[in-house]
């Protein structure tokens, strides 16, 4: 595709999709309550993983670890999620609308460090001063919005981060890369990987190939129209090729997943009524079949293979591996596509509720026949599967989840557990009746290859004691508990997604 072709598509789709809604709506504000969600709080105190954060900052806290950090673990986990949920009596109700913080959690000679930033977008400086929510926001209608330019302009950078080319970024669903400083995590701004793909989405999921480089994909098609961005990076932080994808319609994704040789894209189909927000707006259509779409690594300008899967709601994929003219996807199928929608709703509220679990499934495609079946696997009450990279392509990795096990106080996940599917081994260690257990990150041992030696950092609320903390396992020994656990002399809500990076 010619260059004036892409930009004509991403212009004419995409943007106009994207802004049109804010610039036209009216006043109409459905937001959470305050002052509902702080009673909700008193009477339940897991209800802080989705409180406003306290403080715009953060640290440095150096604090002692109880137990020992293996040898060889040094480096910092990064992690990002929302954080900041009110302004001027309002409230998100949605829990992706939040603000981003980002936390360096710094593990090495014995202690631990922890320093944690709000991630200065426009949106966030701008609403700062205004002291009032006056952006569009995903999941939340927000009363009388102000005009917008392009995506950054709206960009919460509350979802992810990487360090790609050794820069640290903040990633969000539907906007740029935001640059931070590594050490301090102040908010140097959008990455610009080339002056025509300024301020188009790149995804919060970008997947590391073997050789270093990054893959990752931008939804245009979920503004409205366009197709679908991928992206490739280089190691050193260079753009190697952005490519649209045309679809044939519009489909939902949040991540997507790679084997050594190819892409796989999973759209999930939604119907789309304009009423606020864009969650707000779409519901997905499990009468209708997903589309799956597999793009071969050395030509990612096309689709290579297309294909038609029943209907899931998912948001994350632990590994994909490719055998016998197969590939085998493993994803986090949520069981209530409504819920899917908005997870954690009646937190959010200050509500108690249930959450609807969450189950693992494979998503098996057949090279030679072109076909697609889903297998479900009995576990469920899962989510963010992580998987030791270093695994053959050729076989399906060990994935590494939070889960529940025993009573739980909150409608979370309390525990950490290791499963191989193809055998059904799992190993778990449960934290605690009280303690959230978020995403624990798969760190390899400096120096070995063997696929799942390495530990498992992971992050923690304890909202009994009002204090967040880490924790490190190993990964092979999973049921003997952490080596390793640190806790902070305060609190903040829970995030999404972190990543470790070595030195
Ligand atoms: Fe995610």
């Amino acid at each position: 595709m010619d260059r004036r072709r892409f930009l004509r598509d991403l212009l004419s789709g995409a943007t106009v999709a994207a802004l049109g809604p804010a610039l036209l709506r009216g006043g109409q504000a459905l937001a959470g309550d305050p002052a509902e969600f702080a009673a909700g709080l008193r009477e339940r105190p897991w209800l802080a993983g989705w409180r406003q954060v306290r403080a715009e900052a953060f640290g440095p806290t150096t604090v002692q670890v109880e137990g020992r950090l293996p040898e060889g673990l040094a480096g910092t986990l990064y992690r990002n999620g929302p954080a900041w949920f009110e302004r001027d009596g309002f409230r998100y109700e949605h829990w992706f609308d939040g603000d981003g913080m980002v936390h360096g959690w710094r593990l090495g000679d014995g202690a631990v460090t922890h320093r944690g930033r709000m991630v200065e977008t426009p949106k966030f400086r701008r609403e700062r001063t205004a002291g009032r929510f006056n952006t569009l926001a995903a999941g939340t209608t927000v009363p009388d919005p102000v005009p917008i330019r392009n995506n950054d302009d709206a960009n919460a950078a509350n979802t992810s981060v990487a360090v790609i080319g050794g820069r640290l970024f903040a990633l969000c669903e539907a906007g740029s890369a935001f640059e931070l400083d590594r050490d301090a995590l102040g908010t140097l701004g959008p990455a610009t990987w080339r002056p025509d793909l300024q301020a188009l989405p790149f995804s919060a999921h970008p997947l590391q190939n073997r050789d270093g480089s990054w893959w990752n994909f931008g939804a245009l098609a979920l503004m409205g129209g366009g197709g679908l961005l991928v992206w490739h990076i280089g190691a050193g932080g260079e753009l190697i090729g952005a490519h649209v994808l045309e679809l044939d319609a519009p489909g939902y994704l949040h991540a997507f997943v790679q084997t050594d040789r190819h892409l796989v894209f999973l759209l999930m189909p939604f119907d789309y009524t304009p009423a606020g927000s864009f969650f707000e707006s779409m519901s997905f259509a499990p009468q209708r079949a997903c589309t799956v779409l597999v793009v071969d690594k050395a030509a990612p300008d096309r689709v290579a293979r297309r294909f038609e899967a029943g209907f899931a709601a998912v948001y994350h994929f632990g590994d994909a591996f490719e055998r016998d003219g197969e590939i085998v996807v493993r994803a986090v199928h949520h069981t209530d596509p409504a819920e899917a929608r908005s997870p954690m709703h009646e937190a959010m509220r200050g509500h108690d509720g249930r959450r609807t679990p969450a189950r693992l499934a494979e998503l098996r495609l057949d090279l030679r026949h072109g076909r697609a079946r889903w297998e479900l696997h009995g576990e469920s009450d899962i989510e963010f599967p992580m998987f030791d990279p270093r695994t053959p392509g050729d076989r399906g990795a060990r994935l590494y989840m939070p889960a529940t096990a025993g009573e739980t106080a909150a409608p979370y996940f309390n525990a950490v557990q290791g499963l191989d599917p193809a055998t059904g081994r799992r190993e778990v260690h449960r934290y605690g009746r009280d303690i959230l257990a978020e995403e624990h990150v798969f760190v390899p041992r400096p120096g070995s290859d063997r696929p799942d030696d390495g530990w498992l950092v992971g992050t923690l609320l304890d909202p009994v004691r009002d204090r967040s903390g880490i924790a490190v396992l190993d990964a092979r020994r999973i049921g003997d508990g952490p080596l390793a656990t640190a806790w902070l002399p305060y609190a903040f809500p829970l995030g999404f997604h972190g990543h470790f990076h070595a030195g």
